[in-house]
C-alpha cells in the first residue's frame, strides 16, 4: 500500500465512493490498541433531597451503556465497514464481561489481556431531568506484567493488521507506544495515533498523529494566530519525522499537514448535538481512507465528514460508511 500512489478518491466534482471502495474497505483489518473502559449512563427523576447529607436523589428509572476510549474507535472502524481486532488490559471484573459483550455485539474482535489487580476503566454518568448530575470514575493504571501480555499480544497478531490505530486517553495502556510504533513500521505497516499528554516522543516515527486543539497546545504551547499554530504543527510533525500531521479543531474542522503543506478543512456539520466521542469517528475514519491508499488530503476530508456526522447525532458516536458518503455528496445532513 505505501509503494503505490496515493489514489484522489475524493477528487471530481462528485466524490467516488463506489463499490469498488467498499469492498476495500470490507477487506481492511485494522489492529486498535489502547485505553478502553465502558461508558454507562444512568437516567432518572429528583423528587427530594436526601435526608442522610444535603444532596439531591436521582431515582433511577433507564440506564444505558457503551464502550469507550479505543472500544470506540474499534467500533466506528466496524460501522465504517472494516474489520477491527482490538487490543486493551482489562480487570478480572464485571466491566470487563460487559465490556466484551458490548464489543461481541458490534462485531469488534478483542484481545484483553487481563490484570487481576485492575480495575476495568468505568465513566458512570448520573443524569437527572435537565442536568447531569455527578460523574463517577474508577480508573487505575495497568500493571507492568499486564503491559507485557499486551505487548507479547500485539507482536503476536500485528503482522495481520493492514492499518495500527494507537489510541491513547492516558490511563496507562500506551505506557510502552514507542515500542509498538517501532514495531509495526519495521513490518512496514502504517500507524496512526490520538495522543495524549505534554510528551509525544513516545510517537516517533509514527505515520501520522491527531491531536485536538487542547492536546495540540499541550504539546507546543498556545498559538495566537493559525499561521503560529501552522508553524508549530510543522516543527513538531517533523520532529517526530510524520508522514502527517492532523490538528482537529472542532466547530473550525481540521488542518492537515504533510510534505504537501497545509491543507485546511472547514467544518461540515450543519447542527451539533453531541460533540463527544467525534475524535474516536474521526481517527477510525482516517485509519479506513488511509488503508484503502486513499491521499490523505482525501482521507482528511472522508474523516471531517464523518466528524460532521458523529456531532451531528444524538447519544451515538458510531458513523456508517453510507452516512458519510451521503453526506460528502450533499445528500444527506446528519
Ligand atoms: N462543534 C462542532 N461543529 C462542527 N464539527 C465539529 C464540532 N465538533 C467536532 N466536529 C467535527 O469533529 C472533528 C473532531 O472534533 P474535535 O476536534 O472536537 O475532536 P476531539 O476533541 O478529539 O473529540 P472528542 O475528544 O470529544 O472525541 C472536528 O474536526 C470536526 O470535523
Ligand atoms: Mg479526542
Amino acid at each position: 500500500m505505501k509503494s503505490s500512489a496515493p489514489s484522489r478518491i475524493l477528487s471530481g466534482p462528485v466524490p467516488v465512493l463506489d463499490a469498488a471502495i467498499r469492498e476495500r474497505v470490507a477487506r481492511l483489518h485494522v489492529v486498535v490498541v489502547g485505553d478502553v473502559m465502558l461508558d454507562e449512563y444512568w437516567f432518572g427523576d429528583v423528587r427530594r433531597i436526601s435526608p442522610e447529607a444535603p444532596v439531591p436523589v436521582v431515582h433511577v428509572s433507564r440506564s444505558d451503556e457503551r464502550p469507550g476510549g479505543a472500544a470506540n474507535v474499534a467500533r466506528n472502524i466496524v460501522s465504517l465497514g472494516g474489520r477491527a481486532t482490538l487490543l486493551a488490559v482489562v480487570g478480572a471484573d464485571a466491566t470487563a464481561d460487559r465490556l466484551r459483550r458490548a464489543l461481541d455485539g458490534a462485531g469488534v474482535r478483542h484481545r484483553l489481556s487481563v490484570d487481576p489487580a485492575l480495575r476495568t476503566t468505568l465513566k458512570l454518568r448520573v443524569l437527572g431531568p435537565h442536568q447531569q448530575m455527578l460523574r463517577i470514575d474508577f480508573e487505575e493504571r495497568p500493571s507492568a506484567p499486564a503491559l507485557q501480555a499486551n505487548s507479547a499480544e500485539y507482536e503476536r497478531i500485528v503482522g495481520e493488521a493492514d492499518v495500527v490505530v494507537l489510541s491513547d486517553y492516558g490511563k496507562g495502556a500506551l505506557a510502552r507506544a514507542a515500542g509498538l510504533v517501532a514495531f509495526a513500521r519495521r513490518l512496514g505497516k502504517p500507524v496512526l495515533v490520538d495522543p495524549k499528554g505534554r510528551d509525544y516522543s513516545d510517537y516517533a516515527g509514527a505515520t501520522m498523529v491527531t491531536p485536538n486543539r487542547a492536546e495540540m497546545s499541550e504539546v507546543v504551547g498556545s498559538w495566537s494566530d493559525l499561521a503560529e499554530l501552522d508553524d508549530k504543527a510543522e516543527g513538531l510533525r517533523a520532529q517526530l519525522r510524520l508522514e502527517a500531521l492532523v490538528v482537529t479543531m472542532s466547530e473550525q474542522g481540521m488542518r492537515l499537514y504533510s510534505q504537501d503543506g497545509v491543507v485546511r478543512q472547514p467544518a461540515r456539520a450543519q447542527e451539533v448535538f453531541d460533540v463527544s466521542g467525534a475524535g474516536d469517528t474521526v481517527i477510525a475514519a482516517l485509519a479506513i481512507m488511509h488503508g484503502v491508499g486513499a491521499s490523505w488530503e482525501d482521507a482528511v476530508a472522508f474523516a471531517n465528514a464523518a466528524g460532521g456526522v458523529a456531532v451531528g447525532k444524538l447519544g451515538t458516536s458510531v458513523v456508517q460508511f453510507d452516512e458519510v458518503a451521503a453526506f460528502l455528496q450533499g445528500t444527506s445532513s446528519p
